[in-house]
């Protein structure tokens, strides 16, 4: 292993970006459809990964919807988030803050808090085994209408004290926030923080849109707002945190070549860019191939490292003083 792959590998880690459904590796996806009894359009486990070829976003989210179909009792979604917690320890992430699609779930008749109960308790021993600490993070889903969106945070209320914020995700183009302004003030209105997807496959004007409609605390993505220099000086003057996804970016086309992606600039421009493995299972790796993937291919430096696991840290939801704890681990690593 090259010193600076290991140098990743030991680097505390803080991840902002993940799709609990997402992390649905497909051995897991089998045997839950034993489980539950529910057919998959697939015959083995090696023609579901022959199947993750992707061209666009809407490519891999009509499998990434397909796939959570096996998802149905409390059982399921706390072995779903303990396999995903398990990567988080081996991939030296001490904080995660994961979204879920409650959507995805309530239309096919799971109940919002089987869904919740069960990430939450798998979340629970996280903490308690692992000493992994976590956030949970509720995501409308753009493509369906802003009532259904209305509906689902209703559906939320009850539970505010274990979900720190909302999200917006799925098909990004034809979808602006603009459309969800409303729903975004009343959760904001509930105390709930805010996050969204923009600027993935839709125009800067997406971003824009994201800042100054839905008032986010940090943009998911955000890969396009380069296109636009004063949206950049608008983001680096807030400090606006930018939740980045190198393989994802690859494996659904946002970028090329992973030669072409845009971190690295990001950085040089002052944007508070962080690494964060999306949907890990779809795009072929978790944290540290993300790290690697992205500082290989761009020449990264130790500092270019240490600064994208500070500014997770920095962008987090956690309070002021769990930031300085987790940026104390980082800073002693850097030294050491
Ligand atoms: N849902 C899961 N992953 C997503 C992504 N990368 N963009 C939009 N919606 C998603
Ligand atoms: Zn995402």
């Amino acid at each position: 292993m090259t010193e600076i792959d290991s140098f990743i590998e030991g680097l505390p880690k803080v991840e902002l970006h993940l799709h609990i459904e997402g992390s649905l590796e497909p051995e897991l996806m089998f045997s839950l459809a034993q489980r539950n009894k529910v057919n998959l359009p697939f015959k083995s486990i090696e023609e579901v990964r022959k199947a993750y070829n992707f061209s666009n976003l809407q490519d891999f989210l009509n499998i990434y919807y397909q796939g959570m179909g096996v998802l149905l009792t409390e059982q399921d979604f706390y072995d779903l988030t303990w396999a995903y917690i398990e990567r988080c320890a081996s991939n030296h992430v001490i904080h995660t803050e994961i979204f879920f699609d409650p959507q995805g779930h309530t239309e096919r008749g799971v109940k919002f808090e089987t869904v919740l109960n069960g990430i939450t308790r798998a979340l629970d021993d996280g903490k308690k085994k692992l000493g992994i600490s976590s956030k949970v993070i509720m995501c409308f889903l753009r493509h369906l209408s802003e009532e259904d969106a209305f509906k689902t945070l209703e559906q939320a209320l009850p539970y505010k004290d274990r979900i720190i914020g909302v999200g917006l995700d799925s098909s990004e183009k034809g979808f602006p926030p603009s459309k969800f302004e409303r729903v975004f003030a009343k959760a904001r209105a509930a105390g709930f923080l805010i996050v969204a997807h923009a600027g993935e496959e839709g125009p800067p004007e997406y971003v824009w849109e994201a800042l100054d409609k839905l008032k986010v605390n940090r943009i998911d993505h955000g890969n396009r707002s380069l296109e636009d220099e004063k949206l950049v000086a608008r983001l680096v003057r807030d400090g606006m945190a930018l939740t980045v996804c190198p393989l994802s970016n690859l494996k659904l086309c946002v970028v090329k070549d992973m030669r072409d992606h845009p971190l690295k600039k990001m950085l040089e421009l002052g944007l508070k860019a962080c690494v964060n493995s999306d949907d890990p299972a779809y795009f072929g790796g978790y944290m540290n191939d993300n790290y690697k993937a992205v500082s290989n291919a761009l020449s990264l430096t130790k500092e270019n490292l240490l600064t994208l696991a500070r500014n997770s840290v920095a962008a987090s939801f956690l309070s002021n003083a769990e930031k300085e704890a987790l940026l104390q681990q980082v800073n002693a690593y850097g030294r050491a």
